[in-house]
């Protein structure tokens, strides 16, 4: 395949960036999105250019570090991690824009690098979980019901990539809260810190400037792991029963 890449370039954080066109041929339709940008690389390195910078770690759709928005769509056109996407996707001659996310809260550090630690100060406001740990308790030693079970597992599956905040309109962290909190919230280990785990990190993503729900879906659609809209709503039914409980 033979393609055009519009890539985003910005040397650090208070540079201004622009769009940088690069021609790339030879690229396989068995390739990923990230092995195509890794071609684009060894071509600029041998030319003597800088390559384009971009997060990426385990590429096998579980880390959550690969991050580009790619013709206007994170992730790109399936609904998949970018590590995950196909240049099959695409057509021979196609002109491909990529970019970073692009939110308040995640500023760009380079090229399509962008900081995301503001996820890390939002799960580490949630705190510590006081279960005893240790050797493996057995298996039915804490009995949760089987609809408790998927629904945490449905929500643990948040990779915590920031698709959900490029996609949002508002730039809103609300679905990957919401994953973070109630896949603790809803288990009988989570249940000890359940009120002011939702409390916290709840005022911690406000403090982090990300916008607020107003229910436009476009995170769920984004979303690689599928973590569904409603998971919002438990999250706000949860905060307002904390509030009630807790007095601050
Ligand atoms: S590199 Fe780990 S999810 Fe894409």
């Amino acid at each position: 395949m033979k393609l055009t890449l519009r890539v985003w370039r910005q040397q650090n954080a208070d540079a201004p960036g622009t769009m940088a066109t690069y021609p790339v041929d030879g690229i396989s339709e068995d390739m990923s999105f990230l092995e195509m940008l890794d071609t684009l690389n060894e071509e600029l390195t041998l030319k003597g250019e800088e390559p384009v910078a971009f997060d990426h770690d385990c590429r096998e759709g579980i880390c959550g570090a690969c991050s580009l928005v790619i013709n206007g769509d994170a992730h790109g056109p399936e609904r998949t991690t970018t590590c995950q996407l196909h240049m099959r996707s695409f057509d021979d001659g196609d002109t491909i824009d990529v970019e970073p996310w692009r939110a308040a809260a995640f500023p760009v550090v380079k090229d399509l690098v962008v900081d995301r630690s503001a996820f890390d100060r939002i799960i580490q406001s949630g705190g510590y979980i006081s279960a005893p740990t240790g050797a493996a308790p057995e298996a039915h030693s804490t009995p949760v019901p089987k609809p408790d079970a998927d629904f945490a597992f449905e929500h643990a599956e948040c990779i915590g990539c920031g698709a959900c905040v490029a996609a949002c309109p508002n730039g809103s962290a609300m679905l990957f809260t919401s994953a973070k909190i109630n896949h603790l919230n809803v288990l009988p280990q989570g249940a000890p810190e359940r009120e002011t785990r939702v409390l916290d990190m709840v005022a911690q993503m406000d403090e982090e400037g990300f916008g607020g729900c107003t229910l436009t879906g476009e995170c769920a659609t984004a979303c690689p792991k599928g973590i569904p809209l409603p998971s919002i709503a438990a999250m706000n039914k949860e905060w307002l029963r904390a509030t009630r409980k807790v007095s601050r």
